[in-house]
């Protein structure tokens, strides 16, 4: 386990709160940690920066790591997992919800080396929106939101056909009815991939709890090209308890 002080803390948006390390963690983006919190639990997080990361707040593990105050000290074991594979000059950022965390790392990434970013975010409305500045230093943002307070009125994808298709390289992470609309769009016209967010109880392959088609999301993935994945991608996910559900 490394021990990571936090250093500081912003608030992104309602109930989106960054938190920045003492150091930094040798990571690429797409990979993730498993942080955890005595008498919590532990939960994997993706980096949004090599070192930080950002917290939507949707429950207890969430709730009790947002409140972490400067001086704090977490432990993280990690990171884990393949993280995305960096090729291309001319690169697609599909992103949603806590997804935009990993793809904020990315478009850093991606900018440094001189790639030309283009991102599109989808959210509820104007209120849960994050990092649309950050992304605007990186290349052209493209924004949806569902009730229309900002940018284009709809989901992400009635962005698509004006965002066009002179990519060399997708990639897209958000909740995964959005992230399979994505696939079924592009999987024939630009090179995808895609991270996938599964229940994890150890992060390190170890209790199956995060299999999917026969793949172990914290250990092959959680970065996964379409031709990998299989008829559960966008249909259904195990719960806590291991159990086969529909996705919601
Ligand atoms: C590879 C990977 C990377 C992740 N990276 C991040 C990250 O960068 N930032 C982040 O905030 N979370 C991230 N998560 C999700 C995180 O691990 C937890 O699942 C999440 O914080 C909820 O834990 P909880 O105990 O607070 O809520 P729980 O009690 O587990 O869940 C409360 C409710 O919220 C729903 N829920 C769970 N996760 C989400 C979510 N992300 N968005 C919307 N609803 C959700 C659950 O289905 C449930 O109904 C990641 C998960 C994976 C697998
Ligand atoms: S979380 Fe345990 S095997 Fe993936």
């Amino acid at each position: 386990m490394i021990p990571l002080e936090i250093k500081a803390v912003a608030d992104q948006a309602p109930s989106v709160t960054t938190l920045f390390f003492d150091k930094e963690i040798g990571t690429i983006p797409g990979q993730f940690g498993m942080f955890w919190l005595p008498d919590v639990g532990q939960r994997p997080m993706s980096f949004s920066r090599s070192d930080a990361i950002t917290v939507r707040v949707v429950g207890p593990f969430s709730q009790a790591l947002a409140s972490l105050e400067p001086g704090d000290v977490i432990s993280m074991e990690g990171p884990y997992g393949n993280g995305f594979s960096l090729s291309g000059g001319r690169v697609l950022l599909i992103g949603g919800g806590f997804g935009i965390a990993p793809l904020r790392f990315l478009a850093q990434r991606c900018h440094e080396r001189g790639a030309r970013v283009t991102t599109m975010l989808g959210f509820r409305c104007q209120d849960d929106l994050f990092f649309e500045e950050e992304m605007s230093s990186y290349g052209d943002v493209w924004v949806a939101t569902e009730d229309g307070s900002c940018g284009y009125e709809g989901l992400v994808s009635c962005l698509f056909e004006q965002v066009g298709y002179d990519f060399d390289q997708a990639y897209c992470c958000g909740p995964e009815p959005m992230m399979k609309a994505v696939l079924d769009h592009y999987r024939d016209r630009v090179p995808l991939q895609l991270l996938l967010e599964r229940y994890m109880k150890c992060g390190m392959g170890l209790c199956g709890s995060c299999e999917i088609d026969g793949m172990l999301v914290c250990k092959d993935g959680p970065v996964f090209t379409p031709d990998q994945l299989g008829p559960s991608f966008g249909a259904c996910k195990r719960d806590k308890t291991g159990r086969l559900i529909p996705l919601g």
